[in-house]
């Protein structure tokens, strides 16, 4: 099992280089994918320090496997097909407490939009499922057919950002009423009816980009996971530990963006709050005053690490 294609690991040399590691560490690599930043991880902590590495998609964690065996380094990292969410479990689980450093790579792997045949390409046509864990929880198919039009506008206009929410899912309920939506293509044909040919590409990308990100977004309960994720990642850092994250649109960035300052102790209330609601403790100090962003040498060879924007922070 496992997938067959690659996934090239985004600002490789960066992650390196901000996680600022030494042999000996222990650590926690949430999105383990095709373990391409795990071998550079690896070769820098070996052979005293170790890895633990967590995906919840079972194929990535054979690929990861397959991969770390092919270079011997399977015996430096304990593999856990589980959420990053649940880190403190996990290290617990493992008769672990602390970690020297912390990785997140967010989103999905070339892989997975490639070979997972899960509908996170609007390029192919494939059944609506979407689930990084493809055994649990609701597919993108119960949430189309499912949620109510309201409903489905918030997620579209909240996690998609998309300006034509209203439209999109009002024609969804009205092409559900006759039969099932299954397949993506089926999604991309709705998407492509409610907006007017001369602002399809107005917004940016294909005019699907946006639902599908939102569809992906509700039916993994990301922007959940990630602010548990750094909430108790950041008590389990040792002192001088570093949270290195990377993510690919703007909603995660601005979770890791408001928890980091957060950390440092400052307030991120909104403006209009007549007082501090959030009651910020200070954990650390944020490494990057700007964020990371890839190479012009990096985005000729992987053009897809084009929306990547890395954040790192140190804890005291
Ligand atoms: C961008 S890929 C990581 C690629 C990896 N850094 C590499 O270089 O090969 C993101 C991975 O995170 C996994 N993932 C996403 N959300 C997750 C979560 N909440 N818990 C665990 N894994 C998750 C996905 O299944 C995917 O394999």
């Amino acid at each position: 099992m496992g997938y067959t294609d690659t996934h090239i690991p985004v600002m490789r040399k960066e992650v390196m280089h901000y996680l600022n590691l030494k042999k000996g560490d222990l650590i926690f690599e949430g999105t383990l994918g095709g373990a391409g930043h795990t071998v550079e991880i690896i070769k820098a902590i070996a052979p005293t320090g170790r890895v633990i590495g967590v995906d919840l998609d079972s194929q990535a964690i054979s690929t990861a496997a397959r991969n770390l065996e092919a270079k011997g380094l399977l015996k430096f990292i304990t593999i856990v097909n589980d959420n990053f969410s649940n880190i403190k479990n996990i290290l617990r689980e493992n008769s672990l407490q602390f970690i020297n450093g912390f990785l997140l790579d967010l989103g999905l792997s070339s892989m997975q939009i490639s070979e997972s045949g899960r509908g996170f390409s609007y390029l192919k046509n494939e059944k609506l499922d979407m689930r990084f864990k493809g055994e649990t929880g609701i597919k993108a198919s119960e949430i189309l057919n499912e949620y109510s039009e309201g409903q489905l506008s918030n997620i579209f206009y909240k996690y998609g950002e998309e300006k034509w929410s209203g439209r999109i899912a009002k024609n969804i309920v009205i092409y559900r009423s006759s039969r099932k939506l299954e397949l993506t293509g089926e999604l991309i044909e709705i998407i492509k009816k409610s907006i007017p040919l001369k602002y399809q590409h107005r917004q940016g990308g294909h005019p699907a980009k946006r639902v599908f990100q939102a569809i992906r977004i509700e039916v993994n309960r990301e922007l959940e996971n990630l602010s548990n994720a750094l909430r108790d990642g950041v008590d389990v850092l040792t002192k001088g530990g570093r949270m290195v994250v990377i993510s690919y649109h703007s909603l995660e960035d601005r979770i890791v963006k408001d928890m980091f300052t957060s950390f440092t102790g400052m307030c991120t209330c909104p403006p209009d709050f007549p007082e501090c609601r959030c009651n910020p403790v200070r954990k650390g100090k944020i490494i990057t005053r700007k964020i990371i962003t890839p190479s012009d040498s990096e985005l000729l060879e992987n053009p897809r690490s084009k929306s990547a924007k890395m954040r790192v922070f140190e804890k005291d």
